[in-house]
């Protein structure tokens, strides 16, 4: 993750004052990290991965960084199975970059969870050029103009592509 997603996430945590964001794809704990220092001091962190080693690392990685052990919730497992057991309507903001061939799945699953003026969040959107690249693409390009066709279209949200790092797309959901 490139400084300037860093410094996006972090203030786009701070914008709605989070209390409580979900995380799909914790990876070593980067964006978790960015997301974690822009949220309110007693903010918790939700993040989901399948990879418990990947999870292992960001724990320690916040550890070090002195977030509190309260302020994460680490639950092991694949975001499809574990986010139809988060609250509806319960979330400031969902971050996503998780498995690129569930993006339309995890846009479905962000607009249950977030409150209205919640935030939800794409990392990687450009996919180093080729969402734009008018040659034949591999299935995870094509998923990612699907969403972000269905961002556009939606009654629902109101959208703005951050052109810093790999392309961050965010949408307010009214
Ligand atoms: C690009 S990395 C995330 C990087 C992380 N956000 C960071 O800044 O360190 C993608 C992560 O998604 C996880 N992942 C893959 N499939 C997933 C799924 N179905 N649900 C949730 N996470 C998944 C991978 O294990 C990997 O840790």
């Amino acid at each position: 993750m490139s400084p300037s997603t860093g410094a996006a996430l972090r203030m786009l945590a701070a914008t709605v004052d989070a209390k409580a964001v979900a995380e799909i794809g914790t990876g070593t704990g980067v964006s978790g990290i960015h997301l974690l220092h822009g949220m309110r001091p007693d903010g918790v962190l939700t993040t989901v991965d399948p990879e418990p080693e990947h999870q292992q690392f960001a724990r320690q990685a916040f550890r070090a960084c002195g977030f509190a052990s309260n302020r994460a919730r680490f639950i092991p497992g694949r975001a499809l199975d574990v986010l139809p057991r988060l609250a509806d309507a319960g979330y400031d903001l969902v971050f996503c970059d998780g498995d690129r061939l569930e993006l339309l799945e995890y846009l479905a699953e962000s607009l249950r969870l977030l409150r209205p003026g919640g935030l939800v969040v794409f990392e990687g959107v450009f996919a180093n050029g080729r969402t734009v690249d008018s040659g034949p693409q591999p299935t995870e390009v094509i998923r990612i103009r699907e969403l972000l066709r269905a961002v556009r279209e939606s009654q629902e949200l109101v959208p703005s592509l951050l052109p810093v790092g790999d392309g961050l797309l965010c949408a307010v959901k009214r």
